[in-house]
């Protein structure tokens, strides 16, 4: 194939035998059912990476990131098709019962393409993983709360903001520094006025366990003497005009030139700017990385917000043809980096904004510049689903809405919601209200507190749940067709997500309601128990539940083992060393099962040398019986309290009928859970009277 072949548009149709919903296609801010386009419907779904300032709510237009992956579902059969392209694509589709189709449109690049035969959602799924990869375990830290602002002007500013949290006991694992922590955005530097002491400021915030993350964006200012700026150019390291001159356009910094991340020692060089000589003033306590604008945004409309579409990577490659890999590239230099400074015994922690399919291999995502009005609440939830089951399992939206300022309601949903998602992150923008929790009123706090507090509870949950993504290929939430693949009913639901096998969570994601409707799967014998215990119900679809402002719905399963840690300290390394909860309810047979994995929580060798230990939970009425998976690791499962939560379903009808908590903090023999050593090579098995 010549290089003019390859600048040639293509498209093809493809016909999901059986399907009756296409799923797929990230990121629009959209359902996560795909709507039919034209005609009669909507716009054709665009694929470009880009830059968007105020993205529409249930809009087909392009946004941040690009994964070309359409799943077709119906009750019989579920597949799927990757078109392996990384150009601007426009997809159209028709969901027609038991013959839904795509019409791929794509601008350049070759036909390359991957059938999933799946045939079911979760086979799909492990399918496609097993092609793109999943994400490696992240650190421990990363699944606590992060605070963020565009921007914190000082480290007096981050200090103070860190103190607050700690004195007004809200749990925080990781402030964040946006742009104005850099000597006028040149990246790699801090701003001489306002963080010329960034080693204090790392001293002062690893003192309370927590980390720092800072922001690092693709562009360079365009300014002799500005090293990086002078290595890249000496090197030939920038996107070059279809001329071979060197592209320079605006963005932060003013005039700027655009890393060309597929020249791989561009990106090697780039990796070797996170050392700790050359990011100067940078130490371990900055313990993740945020790549932003790497659509890449150029701020020049003429050329839609990015790159000219003939600039020149490597030389040879049209931008058009690799556009949606940019940010892709960006992260895996990133990654590489993170690894290269810490000679690769920390996992990195990456947050990008522009991604492409793989990307789960090297960051975590967030939906970008929302705002803060309820839609976007919403939105945030197909959203992130979507993205998790094409893969990209680590995902949030900004807390509390980026553009704009929150209502005290809306702050206070959005606390409940976001604890829900993998990612857990309030980030604002500048101008818009000072919003830590600390500042709100006394009933807010509380229930941002309630919030922390029930994600630092299941963080043993959430953990697990990224173990088995790694080894599975799973998605950490999921859409309730995942397990219930034959239930028509819930074809459309993005609203309610299953965190795991175990966990329905329904958030209020509306303004003044004293009720929201929660579909409850699974027929007559999935049983769902609320936290509460106050409400139980079978799976048998739609139901008005009763909420409040303090409270977001959320249920176990019947017959599933939720593992916990309910004592909730300030963050993620101070629960480190305490002991578990588990919870179960027993099924129709009088069992329940679950999981637990426990590692170091920061280094890579779960993954080189086996040191990890992955157990199973199995109860069978009163016996408990905790068995080693595998796992050569040292890590001893230490519960101080089971807690079972029993439901009488009723003879005449089959509803549940009372319910009965019962907390044992002593085995049968009356020997503290907590002495209980676990075995780690053999099945442990103790009564509980
Ligand atoms: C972009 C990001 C936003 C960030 C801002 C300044 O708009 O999406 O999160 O705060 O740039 O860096």
């Amino acid at each position: 194939m010549t290089r003019n072949d390859v600048n040639a548009p293509f498209g093809f149709a493809v016909t999901y035998p059986e399907a009756v919903q296409l799923y797929g296609v990230h990121e629009h801010c959209e359902t996560l059912a795909l709507r039919n386009t034209a005609p009669g419907g909507t716009d054709p779904y665009r694929l470009k990476n880009s830059d968007i300032a105020y993205y529409e709510i249930n809009s087909p237009m392009a946004m941040y990131g690009a994964v070309p992956v359409i799943y077709g579902h119906g009750p019989k059969a579920t597949s799927g098709v990757f078109l392996h392209n990384a150009a601007e694509q426009w997809i159209e589709f028709t969901n027609q019962d038991g013959n839904s189709q795509a019409n791929f449109m794509a601008e350049a690049g070759t036909l390359d393409i991957f059938v999933l035969l799946g045939s079911t959602p979760i086979d799909l799924v492990r399918q496609y993983t097993a092609l793109t990869g999943t994400a490696h375990l992240p650190q421990l830290w990363t699944l606590g709360f992060h605070q963020s602002r565009n921007s914190y002007e000082t480290q007096d500013e981050v200090k103070e903001v860190a103190e607050n949290f700690d004195s007004n006991n809200f749990q925080l694992d990781a402030i964040w520094l946006d742009i104005d922590y850099t000597d006028g955005y040149r990246y790699f530097t801090w701003k001489p006025d306002g963080f010329d002491d960034p080693i204090g400021l790392q001293e002062t915030i690893a003192s309370t366990n927590k980390k720092l993350v800072t922001i690092i964006d693709p562009h360079i200012k365009v300014e002799p003497g500005y090293s990086v700026y002078d290595e890249a150019l000496a090197n030939d390291w920038f996107v070059k005009n279809a001329d071979g001159s060197v592209f320079e356009g605006p963005c932060w910094p003013g005039n700027s030139g655009w890393m060309d991340f597929l020249k791989p020692e561009a990106r090697d060089y780039y990796a070797s700017m996170y050392s700790y000589d050359n990011f100067n003033g940078s130490t371990p306590t900055i313990a993740g990385i945020w790549n932003d604008m790497n659509e890449p945004s150029v701020f020049d409309s003429s050329l839609e917000q990015t790159l000219p579409p003939d600039s020149l990577h490597n030389d040879v490659v049209r931008h058009k043809e690799v556009h949606n890999i940019y940010g892709f590239l960006h992260t895996m230099a990133t990654h590489q980096g993170l690894i290269n400074r810490d000679n690769g015994e920390r996992r990195p922690f990456v947050l990008t904004r522009s991604h492409f399919a793989g990307s789960q291999r090297y960051s975590a995502i967030w939906t970008g510049d929302n705002q803060a009005d309820w839609p976007y609440l919403v939105a945030s939830y197909p959203g992130c689903l979507n993205a998790n089951i094409l893969g990209i399992v680590f995902c949030g939206a900004d807390v509390s809405g980026f553009i704009d300022s929150p209502t005290e309601e809306l702050y206070q949903r959005w606390f409940q919601a976001g604890a829900w998602l993998p990612f857990y992150r309030s980030h604002s923008n500048v101008g818009t209200s000072r919003r830590e929790p600390y500042l709100m009123s006394e009933d807010t706090q509380n229930i941002v507190r309630e919030a922390l507090q029930t994600r630092y509870k299941h963080i043993p949950q959430w953990y697990t749940l990224f173990y088995e993504h790694t080894r599975f290929g799973d998605p950490i939430i999921r859409p309730l067709f995942y397990h219930y693949p034959e239930d028509t009913n819930v074809y459309s639901t993005d609203n309610q997500i299953l965190v795991g096998r175990d966990i329905l969570v329904r958030p209020v994601m509306e303004s003044g309601v004293d009720s929201v409707d929660v579909y409850f799967p699974g027929g007559e014998d999935e049983v769902w128990v609320s936290i509460s215990g106050s409400d139980i119900q079978t799976g048998s679809g739609l139901v008005s539940v009763p909420v409040t402002i303090q409270s977001v719905p959320y249920y176990y399963r019947r017959g599933g083992v939720v593992v916990r840690k309910d004592t909730v300290r300030s963050n993620t390394v101070e629960m480190e060393d305490d002991p578990y909860s588990v919870y179960w309810t027993v099924d129709q047979n009088n069992q329940a099962h679950g999981t637990v994995y426990l590692d170091d929580g920061v280094s890579f060798k779960y993954r080189d040398s086996s040191d990890y230990n992955y157990y199973s939970i199995d109860i069978n009425g009163d016996d408990v019986t905790v068995s080693p998976i595998d796992g050569d690791g040292n890590y001893e499962f230490v519960m101080s309290q089971l807690v079972r939560r029993d439901v009488v379903t009723l003879p005449k009808n089959g509803k549940p009928g009372t319910f009965k908590e019962t907390i044992f903090t002593r085995d049968a023999n009356g020997t503290l859970l907590k002495d209980i050593k676990v075995h780690l090579k053999e099945k442990t098995v103790f009564k509980l009277k």
